[in-house]
């Protein structure tokens, strides 16, 4: 099962902060198309995490819903929604998140693991992953020992193993210099050109975000079109 749209239908999301109710997206509509690239810009604060969170199922809405190809993702029997998301969503943020205790190799091959992959199968398309951008030669050495570029390099392997409809990053370069931020951006535009991954990513970083061929603007709770 491949999706090719990602429909957010009338999203709302409000939060409790002590006796108030704060309401960060009020009514949020869009369609995502697999194969085409979005950039959700707005200033800190305006819900980009808050909406990528839900685009991606990692939290509920208050109201309002998210589609799949026509399937409610939050009407999904909670095992049906953990293979949905471990196939078909991938997702990257900020910090890389990688195991500090597996290698490079283990980091990514796990997620062939998890999907129920053999270790053998799941480490031979590892290596392949890290020979195409360049990281071979790290496929044993620890998070540790890698620079904040390479692991979020690797983050996004991981992200993209299972070979997902859509890879959703939050704010991925957010750490990074610019020559770093670069070959992310290069290897996020790689998942839409050859791998027609659709890419959904939010950044406050105009260099990133312009990158992307359709931009959006969180304001006052709502998504807005700009390009
Ligand atoms: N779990 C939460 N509980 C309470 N308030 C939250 C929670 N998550 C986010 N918020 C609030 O929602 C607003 C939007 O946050 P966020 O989506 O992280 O914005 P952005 O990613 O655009 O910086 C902020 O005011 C934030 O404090
Ligand atoms: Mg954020």
């Amino acid at each position: 099962m491949a999706i090719s749209r990602l429909v957010a239908k009338n999203l709302h999301k409000s939060f409790f902060q002590g006796d108030k109710i704060l309401k960060v997206l009020c009514g949020i509509n869009f369609e995502f198309e697999k194969g085409k690239s979005y950039a959700i810009t707005g200033v800190s604060g305006s819900g980009k995490s808050t909406l990528m969170h839900l685009l991606g199922g990692l939290d509920v809405p208050t109201s309002g819903t998210v589609f799949c190809d026509g399937q409610d993702l939050f009407k999904l029997k909670s095992s049906r929604k953990e293979r949905f998301s471990n196939r078909e969503l991938g997702f990257i943020f900020q910090f890389h998140y990688l195991i500090k205790e597996l290698n490079v190799l283990e980091n990514i091959s796990i997620m062939g693991l998890i999907r129920g992959d053999s270790k053998i199968e799941s480490e031979k398309r590892g290596i392949i992953l890290l020979k195409d951008i360049g990281l071979s030669d790290f496929a044993q050495s620890y998070p540790t020992q890698l620079s904040g570029g390479q692991l979020q390099r690797v983050a996004i392997l991981r992200a993209i193993f299972n070979k997902p409809s859509f890879l959703l990053a939050d704010e991925p370069t957010g750490d990074l210099d610019a020559i770093n931020a670069k070959m992310v951006i290069n290897l996020i535009s790689r998942c839409k050109d050859e791998w027609g991954m659709g890419i959904i990513l939010c950044s406050h970083d105009d260099a990133v975000y312009n990158r992307m061929e359709g931009i959006l603007k969180l304001d006052d709770g709502l998504l807005k079109q700009e390009k």
